[in-house]
């Protein structure tokens, strides 16, 4: 049986991540400071004799002893540490900057310590505003280092360069996946992204609001889908940046229109003006997970949103 650290467990993606691991007759060990994250996301969990939770920041360098007077070994670290939305890191700037610098070392040097493999949740983010369509790995990004993103898209371009130095320097086994916009049940309503929005506005009868003229586009990966390649991506050979991502690229007009056309609402699309440095475009070019992870998505955007909607209905009931 594998022990398995999950640095932000108790989030979105986190938890669905603990819970794949349980599933798969592993062990975890959650960590968490609740920043952005829910006990709800786990409370199914708390019971279970696999399952360990800790609330504790990352960026505490007391988190090495901590961890090692507790375990004798750790096969493998998830780090998801981080506020993840835009509404999220600008209310939290200094946060985000520190959990993926301070945060991500602190998890480097316990991977160190225990030797074991340690995967990095980047982002799509660190591409900035691509010059480039599709993103492949190879694309170094377009980032403005001191606007309003720049706590989120720096701090993970530096959570990629203190992993890739550790991969160098120590030879440790390291992976990086390029997140793209991942959405899926457990997500917060308010949390500002624009899946919980569309749907909350919709389900409340209220204007749908799509930034600018809606031309932007997004591509969405649902999240168990997402889960299954960052499992595949730890247990594969890689340790260069693979994106993780649902290359089914839409406007988001559309995507309003979508959301609107499976649900009853009353609901009016409006525009609202356009965020400062907003990405125009994004789409995944996932030809190196197809290859070296046999990875792609498997959940369509119709099956996936209604899993979503269902979410959504019963947490607003
Ligand atoms: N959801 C997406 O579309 C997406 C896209 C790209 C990258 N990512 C990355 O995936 C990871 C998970 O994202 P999410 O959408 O689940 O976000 P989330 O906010 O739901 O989860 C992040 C979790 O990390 C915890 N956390 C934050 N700082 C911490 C700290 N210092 N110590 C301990 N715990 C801390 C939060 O409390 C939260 O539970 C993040 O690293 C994010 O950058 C997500």
């Amino acid at each position: 049986m594998k022990r398995v650290l999950v640095a932000g467990g108790a989030g979105f993606i986190g938890s669905h991540l603990c819970d794949a691991i349980i599933n798969n007759g592993d062990q975890v060990v959650c960590l968490d400071n609740l920043i952005t994250g829910s006990k709800d996301n786990i409370v199914h969990l708390l019971d279970n004799p696999r399952f360990d939770y800790i609330e504790f920041d990352i960026t505490n360098v007391n988190i090495l002893k901590l961890i090692k007077d507790k375990y004798d070994k750790i096969d493998e670290i998830y780090d998801l540490a981080s506020p993840a939305s835009p509404v999220d890191y600008i209310l939290y700037p200094i946060e985000t900057l520190t959990v993926g610098s301070f945060g991500a070392k602190n998890l480097l040097d316990l991977a160190l310590h225990y030797g074991s493999r340690i995967l990095m949740a980047s982002t799509s983010e660190v591409y900035g505003d691509p010059l480039e369509h599709p993103q492949q790995e190879e694309y170094w990004g377009n980032v403005n280092p001191i606007g309003i993103r720049s706590c989120y898209d720096e701090s993970k371009r530096f959570m990629e360069a203190i992993t890739a130095a550790y991969i160098r320097k120590y030879g440790l086994n390291a992976k990086i996946a390029r997140i793209f916009n991942t959405y899926g049940p457990r997500m917060r309503l308010n949390d500002g992204r624009v899946v919980p929005n569309f749907i909350s506005q919709a389900l409340n009868n209220q204007d749908i609001t799509v930034y600018g003229d809606g031309s932007q586009t997004r591509s969405f990966c649902y999240v168990s889908d997402l889960v299954n390649g960052l499992i595949l991506l730890m247990a594969s050979g890689l340790n260069t940046p693979v994106n993780l991502g649902n290359p089914d690229e839409r406007s988001v007009m559309d995507f309003a229109k979508d959301v609107v056309g499976m649900l009853p609402t009353k609901s009016k699309i409006i525009t609202t003006a356009l965020p400062k440095d907003d990405p125009q475009r994004r789409k995944p070019d996932i030809t190196k997970a197809k290859k070296h992870l046999s990875w792609s998505p498997t959940i369509g955007f119709k099956e996936g949103m209604q899993l979503t909607i269902e979410y959504f209905k019963k947490r607003l009931r």
